[in-house]
């Protein structure tokens, strides 16, 4: 069981850190170039080509390090090591699950920047767990295991919640959530 979440963590992490790199590195052009469907935006201002193409370069990168910090550390054999397209699947999923929750939250009229409520905290861990069995299957397979999904459908939301109040209470953001 230990095992697994320590697997499951780091097997996320380049899906973890793109939508987070990408309000870093964001902003120019909207992917959506400004189109409007039934009168509201059809992704919104908040999705860019820099911070889609940033934020899965960032996790891709996490992904390289975390290979080689798996040969440096004693903990060869505990962790996977990445493959170059279960990088792709991870980190392009996670942009591509967060780029579809916006499309969702334009068609429920809601704006840009608001919150919702589980979709918010795994949207990207969708994209990334349909995206890596694609691109990596062979790896995806022997890494996720039922249990290293169900662990990271569990932690991530939680993870996701706790980060955000740490960062509430840094003065980071301005919603605890
Ligand atoms: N961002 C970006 N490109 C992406 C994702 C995020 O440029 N593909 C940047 C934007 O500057 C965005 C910020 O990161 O405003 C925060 O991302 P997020 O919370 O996902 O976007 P929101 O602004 O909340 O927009 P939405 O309501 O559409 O999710
Ligand atoms: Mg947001």
């Amino acid at each position: 069981m230990f095992e697994s979440v320590i697997v499951a963590l780091w097997a996320m992490l380049p899906a973890y850190v793109p939508n987070n790199a990408a309000v870093v590195v964001g902003g120019g052009r909207p992917i959506d170039g400004g189109h409007t469907v039934g009168g509201r935006r059809l992704l919104g201002d908040g999705k860019t080509w820099q911070g889609t193409v940033g934020g899965t370069l960032s996790g891709i990168l996490t992904g390289v390090l975390l290979n080689l910090l798996a040969v440096v550390l004693p903990i060869d054999g505990l962790v996977p090591t990445f493959p170059l397209l279960a990088l792709l699947g991870l980190a392009g999923g996670a942009m591509g699950g967060d780029i579809g929750a916006s499309l969702v939250k334009r068609r429920l009229n809601r704006e840009r920047g608001s919150p919702v409520p589980g979709l918010d905290q795994l949207d990207f861990v969708v994209g990334a767990l349909i995206c890596t069995p694609i691109l990596a299957p062979g790896w995806f397979f022997d890494t996720f295991s039922p249990l290293v999904i169900l662990i990271v459908l569990v932690i991530t939301p939680l993870l996701h919640l706790g980060l955000n109040v740490v960062a509430f209470h840094l003065g980071l953001k301005n919603e605890p959530y």
